[in-house]
């Protein structure tokens, strides 16, 4: 394993795959706009992922269920317009792959065709083989997901961490390998054991990307409003917030709206 790092003017899922062979560990954020996006391309992200977690961050639902495929389809083009060098990975929502093969291609070429995003991401393993495949042959890149998949809240019951039990961690390898195999270009593995993570990460040859997953996988994954602390009532161990912006905008804003009150705002040289 070469440690040298290679320079990547426009990141592809080639990209990805060398930065797996030279142990380079892969950084991945989430993003839903235009403005946010140029900020996180700006800073040299290597993916930015569209995730139905828009549904939670943007758009106020208590599950990612909600969000349809012209939503994406909205926050993916916006997104797309902003960026330069990473990768633009795109959720397909819920209901718009599972129900059969057919639907989920149709659902995965709208993605491409209509937003502009580089590849698609599918929650599940074996239950969907047959949807990744079409779309695989479409030539469409898919990133897997694995773990805990949030589309699935209602058959899980919980958020708590996935794969403990045994049954479940060798299902999880399973799909890790048939996702593999199929053509899958990286795979995100979110809330499971560290170690079950390492261990798929060193079982497969394509990029294994955790959100609380722990450090022994290729790369890491944070939904952006998070780590930036805008948002400040999800506080699962593995989040580290990089900024409060929550409270710094809050302080803003009061200060804003006490400057506009005492009509302190605008002062001489803020006017024409
Ligand atoms: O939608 C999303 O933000 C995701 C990440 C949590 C991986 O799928």
């Amino acid at each position: 394993m070469s440690t040298a790092k290679k320079e990547y003017k426009k990141v592809t899922t080639k990209s990805l795959v060398e930065m797996k062979k030279h142990g380079e560990k892969i950084s991945m954020l989430t993003a839903y706009d235009y403005t946010m996006a140029k900020i996180v391309d700006g800073a040299g992200i290597d993916v930015i992922l569209v995730g139905d977690s828009a549904s939670n961050v943007m758009a106020g639902h208590e599950t990612t269920l909600p969000i349809t495929l012209d939503q994406m389809i909205y926050h993916a083009s916006s997104v797309i317009r902003a960026v330069d060098r990473a990768l633009v990975v795109v959720d397909l929502p819920f209901g718009s792959y599972q129900s059969d093969p057919k639907e989920a291609l149709r659902s995965a070429i709208r993605i491409m065709k209509e937003s502009g995003g580089h590849a698609v991401k599918l929650e599940g393993g074996k239950e969907i083989k047959e949807s990744i495949k079409r779309i695989l042959n479409a030539g469409i890149p898919v990133m897997g997901h694995l773990g805990l998949t949030p589309q699935s809240i209602y058959k899980f019951g919980t958020y708590t961490v996935r794969a403990k039990e045994e049954e479940e961690a060798k299902k999880l390898i399973s799909d890790a390998k048939m996702l593999e195999k199929l053509g899958c270009f990286a795979l995100v593995l979110e809330k499971i054991p560290a170690n079950l993570a390492q261990k798929v990460a060193e079982s497969i040859s394509i990029p294994v990307i955790g959100i609380g997953a722990g450090n022994g996988v290729d790369g890491q994954v944070l939904v952006l409003h998070d780590m930036i602390g805008m948002t400040h009532e999800f506080n699962p161990r593995f989040l580290r917030r990089y900024m409060n912006l929550y409270e710094d905008m809050t302080n803003a804003i009061s200060q804003y709206v006490s400057d506009v009150k005492d009509i302190s705002f605008p002062n001489e040289s803020e006017q024409y």
